[in-house]
């Protein structure tokens, strides 16, 4: 059976948030989409399951720009500009080509000694740490891929602290104006940044986007690059903290996994993927607007620009994809995850957040031998809103010999 009464996700308060899952595979034991309530305010069309998520983030009738919303969606695009996750064929082909150019797998290959290096700095002050206790988010998943994304782009001396503070809220189930004033100081940041480039360019990705020409001289104008560079700043980083977060969560409560990583690490990068799949930073990816009524699993939504939301963690727990999904086994095949969606919006940065968590696992492993957590799972908090999963701080203790 499939409902259409509104489900209010929001009245399941803490709990909802702390640990989606079994209301998503609750709703999924009844069909592949529901009506619900989120944090934002809106109504939603929210899509469970494998197949049907999967088939939602590829659907050309679900459309990524605003303008497709409906009259009345009470949510503003909280993007600084056009990029390419916020646009349909053609637009969005032209945009990703322009910076796929520049964001070649060299480039991201050239970056693995700076992220060891960032990693061993990180890790060298975490170690000193007295009484062997740290937050693990503020010692190593915040600064190490906002420092290597900020390295990528040629950001010189960025106020990390503000930045996080925008980023956080822009991807929250914040109050509006609050998302749309961080996105303002962070459209103007960058704004500035890029000014820089044009008349002292570097030979960091920023100032390459801001020349590129494409062979048939298409280039990025100004707002597609101011976009852009808030689209690679914000994805490239928060999602990543959390990648390493969920991912130190996921092995320090099941000892057993830890414990057989650690004997072989070269299972890393799979239990990477099976990080990525068990507990992704991506929740439900980025809005998408009906541009046609669709049927899905007998229920058809609307075509008048109403918003749909894949439920891709629980796609990733389906357990007609995936044998026993609540499991967390670091070798289990984890082929098929769409933990970095599907489509033609697949993430770019796919291959530079691999680098960073097999790196940064590997030597967190390696150098923390004793490493525990620090606090009852139960007792940690998470970020707000649907979209980015992740605890607000995760402790950690070791026994550091002192
Ligand atoms: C573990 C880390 C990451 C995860 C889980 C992740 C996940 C995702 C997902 C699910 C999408 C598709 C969203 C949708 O269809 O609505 C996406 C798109 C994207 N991601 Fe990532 N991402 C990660 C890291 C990164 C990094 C490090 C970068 C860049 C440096 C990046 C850049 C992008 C870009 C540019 C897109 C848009 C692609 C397009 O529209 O064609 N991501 N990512």
């Amino acid at each position: 059976m499939t409902t259409t009464d509104v489900i209010d996700l929001v009245a399941m308060g803490e709990d909802f948030v702390r640990d989606p899952y079994p209301v998503y595979a609750a709703l999924r034991e009844r069909g592949p989409v529901h009506r619900v309530r989120i944090p934002e305010g809106a109504e939603a069309w929210l899509v469970v399951g494998y197949e049907a998520g999967r088939a939602a983030l590829a659907d050309p009738r679900l459309s990524k720009r605003w303008e497709n919303a409906a009259d009345t969606f009470p949510i503003s695009s909280p993007a600084a500009g056009p990029h390419m996750l916020n646009q349909d064929p053609p637009d969005h082909g032209r945009l990703r080509k322009l910076v796929v150019r520049e964001f070649t797998p060299r480039r991201i290959e050239q970056l693995a000694p700076r992220v060891q290096e960032i990693t061993d700095e990180l890790l060298d002050a975490m170690i000193a740490a007295p009484e062997g206790r740290a937050d693990l988010v503020e010692a190593l998943s915040f600064p190490l891929p906002i420092s290597v994304i900020c390295e990528l782009l040629g950001v010189p001396t960025l106020d990390r602290a503000a930045f996080r503070d925008w980023t956080n809220t822009i991807l929250s189930g914040a109050d509006p104006e609050l998302r749309q004033a961080a996105t303002r100081e962070t459209a103007a940041y960058l704004a500035e940044l890029m000014e820089r480039k044009r008349r002292d360019p570097g030979q960091d990705l920023m100032s390459d986007l801001v020349r590129t020409t494409d062979e048939d001289g298409d280039r990025l104008s100004h707002e597609e690059l101011l976009g852009t560079a808030w689209l690679l700043l914000v994805a490239g980083h928060e999602t990543t903290v959390n990648l390493i977060s969920n991912g130190v969560l996921a092995l320090l409560t099941h000892p057993d996994q830890l414990a057989a990583l650690r004997k072989d690490m070269t299972l890393m990068p799979n239990a990477v993927e099976e990080m990525l799949r068990y507990d992704g930073p991506v929740e439900t990816p980025t809005f998408r607007f009906t541009t046609e009524p669709i049927e899905i699993g007998g229920t058809v939504v609307p075509g008048d620009g109403q918003l749909v939301l894949v439920a891709m963690a629980d796609a990733n727990h389906d357990p007609a994809r995936f044998p026993a999904p609540d499991d967390f086994d670091i070798r289990r095949p984890t082929g098929g995850h769409v933990a970095f969606g599907h489509g033609i919006h697949y993430c770019l940065g796919a291959p530079l957040a691999r680098l960073e968590a097999r790196l940064a696992l590997t030597s967190l492993l390696t150098r923390f031998p004793t490493l525990t957590l620090d606090t009852h799972p139960a007792a940690l908090t998470w970020r707000e809103g649907m979209l980015i999963r992740g605890p607000r701080s995760l402790p950690v203790r070791w026994e550091s010999g002192r």
